[in-house]
């Protein structure tokens, strides 16, 4: 099932994660639906044109249940979580199709709305200007570590109503989780444990003393006619917080990391902030989004029944795999896509996704992405690269692709 014919450009290599789209952009030309073998062993269709990839991410006869895989003994571990073999964190929005998918997206919907969110938005603001101020003073800054990183998952503990002296260690189970994204699977599996262990108890506690967070909602969503188990809320709760963890922190790093080598885009952007006008930060993350957003992948699908992509014949079982990243770049669909344009319209990237499972946290992340770069560039302006960009290293799992640090230098302020 191979392309013999073509030769293989190195996919998944350091050089790869350095800089994949030279690579995406010869595959959507040359395979772009390719039987491929992943670092795990794994085999899948890597799917790269934009058509066929937001056709395939709607596509009701691929499952993202694992146990559809054709290889079972592979399913496992498939959402990024190794160590948990079928556990009941597993079973959440990510890994179920309708109808269940349709039930548990509907009643995570009433309690995570739009308008949550954005009564939130003095509170990321607040969180943004706390972390700024704790490097402030120095002029420089590991952007990643005291900033990115922090306030996603700060942000989602807030929302999901984890008391404030627990949020640290939720802090140091989510850098676990990420530092050992790639690597030793102990570690994640280790975090996984402590964090589900801490949110049953936690559901627990809230069910006797409902407040007014999104842990609450979704237990009070629960108590009408559609049941949410308590096993259903944590895995709610987990979903929320993988899934908008790294993502998130991997949009405000690549796209810091954008602005500060495109210094024409970025002064474009810093004199329409200071002249108050917010239109160009709202087409800006989008752009950010398609020319490098977080997700390079989408999650796991397999295929229910016989189907065709792109001309290729997919059989029962067979995973696919959705490069994100490609299909944005692709020129079929975007003018010019490899310049990043912070004022592009017809903009209908796929970082997000597409489908039922489009992203639920899209409004949280744009939220957060547009206070983090307005509160970089408007509380330190001069702010500048201190690394060579060939020299910073970037994290290059299966599913997103990040900066493991952004060192930068700016005006300390006083
Ligand atoms: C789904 C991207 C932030 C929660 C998705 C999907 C993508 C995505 C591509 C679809 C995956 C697929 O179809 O296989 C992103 C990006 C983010 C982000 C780029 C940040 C810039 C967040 C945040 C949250 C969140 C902040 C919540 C706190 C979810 C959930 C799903 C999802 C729950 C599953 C939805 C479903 O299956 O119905 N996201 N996400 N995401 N995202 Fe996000």
């Amino acid at each position: 099932m191979s392309d013999p014919a073509a030769p293989s450009p190195d996919l998944f290599s350091w050089e790869f994660a350095t800089d994949p789209y030279p690579a995406y952009a010869w595959l959507r030309e040359h395979a772009p639906v390719r039987w491929t073998r992943l670092p795990s062993g794994v085999e899948a269709w890597l799917v790269t044109r934009y058509a066929d990839a937001r056709a395939t991410l709607a596509d009701p006869r691929l499952s993202k249940n694992p146990v559809h895989h054709a290889e079972p003994a592979h399913a496992r571990g498939k959402t990024g979580i190794p160590g948990e073999r079928g556990a009941d964190l597993m079973t959440h929005l990510l890994n179920i199709d309708p109808p269940d998918h349709t039930r548990l997206r509907r009643l995570v919907s009433k309690a995570f709305t739009p308008r949550r969110v954005a009564e939130f938005a003095p509170r990321v603001q607040e969180l943004a200007d706390r972390l700024i101020d704790r490097f402030a003073a120095t002029g420089s800054a590991d952007l990643i570590h005291e900033f990115a990183f922090p306030l996603p998952i700060y942000a989602i503990c807030d929302l999901l109503g984890v008391p404030a002296e627990d949020q640290d260690d939720f802090r140091d189970w989510a850098g676990m989780m990420i530092r050992h994204g790639g690597g030793p699977r102990g570690g994640v599996a280790r975090a996984v444990k402590k964090i589900r262990a801490y949110l049953a108890d936690l559901i627990h506690r809230k069910r006797l003393d409902l407040g007014d967070d999104l842990i609450s909602g979704l237990i009070r969503a629960s108590d009408h006619a559609e049941q949410l188990t308590e096993n259903e809320v944590a895995a709610m709760c987990f979903v929320l917080l993988f899934a908008g963890f790294e993502t998130t922190v991997n949009l405000i790093g690549n796209g810091t990391y954008a602005l500060l080598t495109h210094p024409a885009e970025r002064a474009r952007l810093q004199d329409a902030l200071r002249a108050g006008d917010d239109s160009l930060l709202v087409t800006g993350i989008e752009e950010l989004l398609r020319y490098d957003g977080p997700v390079e992948l989408a999650t796991w699908r397999y295929a229910t029944e016989p189907l065709t992509i792109g001309g290729r014949r997919v059989a029962v079982g067979d995973p696919v795999l959705v490069v994100l990243a490609a299909a944005d770049r692709d020129p079929e669909r975007f003018a010019a896509p490899d310049t990043l344009d912070l004022a592009r319209r017809d903009n209908q990237h796929l970082g997000y996704g597409h489908g039922i499972h489009y992203c639920l946290g899209a409004p949280l992340a744009r939220l957060e992405g547009r206070t983090a770069l307005t509160s970089l560039l408007t509380r330190l302006p001069d702010l500048r690269l201190a690394a060579d960009p060939a020299e910073l290293r970037w994290r290059g799992g299966l599913i997103m692709r990040g900066l493991r640090t952004l060192p930068v230098r700016f005006a300390p302020l006083r």
